[in-house]
């Protein structure tokens, strides 16, 4: 399971490149951050990584990929659906019996420091709580790739360092991670750090990412 980037660059028509010359090589067990400032192209490397759009130069190779999941800045749930039912969906889709799926939910939820709230319906959660529930739904759903936008960018300083503490455990054998952020506090509880700042034109030639 893997992702290949080579001598990547994109452009949107009509407007100066994003950036160019991006090598990467993306391998499960790490939690890649992306940064760069607004407006540097995070969101679009994520697209592109996700295969939603189509590189002007370079390409994209997915090896061994087959699901791919996204968190966004807001948390997305089913308002009346309790925390503990958010996690163990994935687990019962796969085809598990209900009191395991609930068994493999729960200790996710004890994981992402929501134990607590796991009877509580999502509507009733905190915006923290939101965001780290999602996190624990995308690592139940076990994608090979987890793509993840600006996860603390709604969030005050209090509840973002929670959303970051979560980040931290995310790592996981079985997926690939990525977060675009620009958040230094996100950036520093991941693995690895891939700044796009180091590649846009005005940089160019000469920098590469490792
Ligand atoms: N579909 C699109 N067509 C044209 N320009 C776009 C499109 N999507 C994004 N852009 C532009 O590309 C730049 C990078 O956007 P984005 O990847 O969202 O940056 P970031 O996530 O780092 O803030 C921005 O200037 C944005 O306006
Ligand atoms: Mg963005």
């Amino acid at each position: 399971m893997r992702v290949d980037v080579r001598t990547l660059g994109h452009q949107f028509p009509d407007r100066p490149w994003l950036f160019r010359d991006l090598d990467l090589v993306l391998v499960p067990g790490h939690v890649y951050a992306l940064t760069g400032p607004s407006g540097s192209g995070k969101s679009t490397l994520l697209a592109l990584l996700a295969g939603w759009l189509a590189p002007q130069e370079g390409t994209v190779e997915r090896h061994e990929i087959s699901d791919i999941s996204w968190v966004f800045q807001n948390p997305h749930g089913t308002p009346r659906r309790t925390a503990l039912d958010h996690v163990a969906l994935p687990f019962l889709a796969r085809g598990a019996p209900v009191h395991e799926a609930e068994q493999d939910g729960l200790s996710l939820l004890v994981r992402f420091g929501l134990a607590d709230v796991a009877h509580q319906q999502f509507r009733r959660l905190s915006g923290g709580e939101g965001q780290r529930l999602m996190l624990a739904r995308a690592i139940a759903a076990r994608p090979q790739l987890l793509l993840v936008d600006e996860p603390t960018a709604q969030l005050d300083l209090s509840t973002a360092r929670e959303v970051n503490d979560a980040i931290t455990r995310l790592a996981s054998p079985q997926t690939i991670i990525v977060i675009a952020t620009h958040d230094p506090e996100t950036r520093d509880s991941c693995t690895d750090h891939v700044d796009l700042a180091h590649h846009q034109p005005a940089f160019l030639p000469g920098t590469r990412a490792r």
